[in-house]
């Protein structure tokens, strides 16, 4: 079976890009061009440019048979579509061409995804999971390759799920190509699976490298895996990870875990798991190397099982990517740092310094698309903080409680979509707190302590929703602060 599915696809974006309502269109990061999208998919710089492909759904503003969008950019922030790379149209991907990462071999771009293929009349039980393969010789065009599946049920070990196992990571080490599935143990805990190949296309089972221990959710997805000064750091999107206090709140959680990967016996040996990020939407991150030597993460900036308003008041879109960040590694913890691209992009710079505040000043510059940076020495306060994407009604509410040594994202007033609260501890430097925020339109990331900590949510405000406030509880010293534009 195969079909002109992927011109379909094209033709339908561009016969229909035009009813997109722009409103809540961000700026500065990846939607789809028309419908759905959610995970980052084959994250890879080929050839001098970086490619970004994306869980993909042309139809309508939300999940459905799932295609491989692409885009394509220079410097990772201004991206440039191209057609539709992957469509579900092979009996080994009939119902969906799912997650997967890319690979270059032989100055080809290799994709390996997830085929996704009923195998009964209910749609959420029957159905089963295969690895396949794709290849491109100009990075556009894509043919799946005739070995298909490449992994398939037969492959999948007695202790693991062969529905539930997918989202292939694939890299290569020595002479050896690796991959990595998300799966579970049919017993209730998340697991991730690694195979070998030296082709691509024969793979060998070899172990389940890591799970977690009835603590780390029913279900692992997206698995990424890297290794960074010294030591191997792996990531995984857990489904039904219970709350922890304040962490792990949304409904699938985002973690990373700090280790070291022994490739001959497959075993990932780690002590504990963090939140990737703190805020409402981040999930099913990829990551990839560059050529500058920078490990590079972007997510997706949104979260299954929510209200998406821009699907639910007809604007024909759902969904976008977070800025690429850059990872380091301080005290065996990771930080996160939007990529330095983004500051080509700054205009209209403002900058203020040592304004004592104690009450409330609302700040002579505004914006819906933008970049803030601010300092506070605390000295007095016992709490301080901001408000964006403000008018008379609406608000966006950061806030470090000091007491509590809590930094505080509250969207409670932040226009239509929903609400709720996010904190996460995090200590003061030198009785300092250092916020590095980008506000595009409806979305809001907020970088603590030079990464330390990350807090990324969509946001829903009005379009006159635009003013900064800053507030504080006794006396603080606003020491910097910095505000451009990014158009
Ligand atoms: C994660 C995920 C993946 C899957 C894809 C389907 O968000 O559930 O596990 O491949 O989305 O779109």
């Amino acid at each position: 079976m195969c079909s002109n599915k992927k011109e379909e696809a094209d033709q339908y974006i561009k016969q229909n890009k035009h009813k997109i309502n722009n409103q809540y269109r961000l700026n500065y990061h990846l939607m789809a061009e028309y419908g759905w999208l959610n995970d980052p998919n084959g994250f890879i710089q080929y050839k001098d440019m970086y490619h970004l492909f994306y869980q993909h759904y042309p139809y309508e503003s939300v999940w459905g048979p799932m295609h491989w969008g692409h885009a394509i950019s220079k410097d990772l922030i201004k991206w440039d579509y191209l057609p539709v790379a992957l469509a579900p149209d092979e009996d080994f991907d009939s119902d969906g061409c799912f997650s997967g990462s890319a690979i270059e071999k032989d100055n080809k771009l290799y994709l390996m995804y997830t085929g996704h293929v009923h195998t009964g009349p209910n749609k959420k039980k029957d159905y089963k999971q295969l690895q396949c393969l794709a290849y491109s010789q100009d990075g556009i065009d894509f043919t799946k390759s005739k070995h298909n599946p490449v992994i398939g049920s037969y492959q999948v070990p007695e202790n693991s799920s062969k529905k539930d196992i997918r989202d292939p990571k694939t890299y290569k080490v020595g002479d050896y190509y690796y991959t990595f599935l998300g799966s579970n143990d049919k017993c209730g805990d998340g697991q991730v699976l690694m195979y070998k190949s030296s082709d691509l296309i024969n793979w060998e089972f070899v172990s389940v490298i890591a799970k977690g221990n009835n603590n780390l959710g029913e279900n692992w997805e997206c698995p990424d895996l890297f290794s960074l000064q010294s030591k191997d750091v792996l990531i995984v999107s857990p489904q039904y990870l219970n709350a922890n206090k304040a962490d792990f709140t949304n409904i699938y959680s985002c973690v990373y875990m700090i280790g070291n990967l022994d490739y001959n016996i497959g075993k990932f040996e780690y002590n504990d798991f963090y939140p990737i990020d703190y805020g409402f939407n981040f999930y099913a991150p990829q990551t990839t190397i560059d050529s500058k030597g920078r490990r590079i993460i972007i997510g997706w900036m949104t979260m299954w099982e929510k209200e998406y308003p821009t699907h639910s008041n007809g604007h024909n879109w759902a969904g976008a990517m977070t800025i690429p960040r850059e990872i380091t590694l301080k005290d065996n913890k990771l930080y996160f740092k939007p990529v330095d691209e983004i500051e080509k992009y700054r205009s209209n710079e403002v900058a203020l310094n040592n304004i004592k505040l104690n009450g409330e000043k609302t700040f002579d510059t505004y914006g819906d698309s933008y970049e803030l940076q601010v300092v506070y020495d605390a000295e007095e306060a016992s709490e301080f903080g901001l408000k964006l994407r403000a008018n008379n009604q609406e608000e966006t509410v950061l806030s470090y409680n000091k007491k509590d040594k809590t930094f505080i994202l509250n969207i409670d007033k932040s226009g239509i979509g929903s609400k709720g609260e996010r904190r996460t501890k995090i200590n003061l430097i030198n009785n300092k707190l250092n916020l590095r925020i980008f506000v595009d339109k409806c979305s809001i990331e907020v970088f603590i302590n030079e990464g330390e900590k990350v807090m990324t949510s969509l946001i829903y405000p009005s379009k006159d929703a635009l003013e900064i406030e800053a507030f504080s509880k006794g006396q603080c010293n606003i020491e910097l602060l910095k505000k451009w534009d990014i158009e």
